[in-house]
């Protein structure tokens, strides 16, 4: 399946057939594709927990307004963001160095870059890591649907919950739970969206 077909055919599952599982390499296939994202800096804040096992689904479902699906769903990704993420940033370039893509000089005034911009502003760690994980989110989502797969991103649970049942340190976000699975009998067709010229400006802002 082409990227726009997957775009086209995605929607945000709730039903799903709690009788198919998805091998721990599925997973890490979905996770990779997911890794593609662009991020800022190419930090990377994007960190994923799969929820598997039947005892940690109902945990995670009793922190999420008991919605059903992550008990159905084979695998449900807690997507986190690493509010600390720019500590990484000395091997990140390190490797974009060594691959030959940034000069050395340059990696460096990146690392100082990204340590300057993210460590003394809290607000820009947050909206970052919480951007870099929708990225992530999304890329996922097209990743599954191009395999045959549904997803269902989610805003509904108790954050501290979440970190609470799954041991989550505090210099992680959860962004998103994303149930990923098989497509149940029921699921919703694709919602109608605004139309084109409702959301799109050219050149300059305007009231929309
Ligand atoms: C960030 C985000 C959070 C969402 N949270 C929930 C949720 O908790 N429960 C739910 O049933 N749907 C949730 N949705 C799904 C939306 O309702 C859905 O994307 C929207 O209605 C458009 O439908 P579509 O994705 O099928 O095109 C969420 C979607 C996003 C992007």
């Amino acid at each position: 399946m082409d990227a726009l077909t997957a775009l086209k055919e995605r929607i945000s599952a709730n039903k799903f057939d709690p009788n198919r599982s998805l091998s721990a390499a599925e997973i890490k296939e979905l996770v990779a594709y997911a890794t593609e994202a662009p991020s800022a800096y190419n930090i990377q804040h994007w960190r994923f927990v799969a929820v598997t096992e039947a005892d940690a689904k109902e945990r995670l479902k009793s922190v999420a307004y008991n919605q059903q699906k992550v008990a159905d769903a084979p695998v449900v990704f807690i997507i986190l963001g690493d509010l600390q993420g720019y500590e990484k940033m000395p091997q990140i370039v390190a490797q974009t160095v060594a691959a030959g893509i940034l000069p050395a000089e340059q990696g460096e005034s990146w690392v100082k870059m990204a340590q300057s911009a993210y460590l003394n502003n809290p607000t820009l760690a947050r909206d970052e890591a919480i951007r870099s994980g929708a990225m992530a989110a999304m890329a996922l989502m097209i990743a599954a649907q191009a395999k045959g797969l549904v997803s269902g991103p989610m805003i509904g649970f108790d954050p501290e919950g979440v970190k609470r049942e799954f041991h989550i340190p505090d210099r992680y976000v959860p962004v998103m739970l994303l149930p990923v699975g098989y497509a149940a009998p029921g699921n919703w067709p694709r919602k109608p969206r605004l139309s084109v010229d409702e959301v799109l400006a050219f050149g300059q802002g305007r009231e929309f």
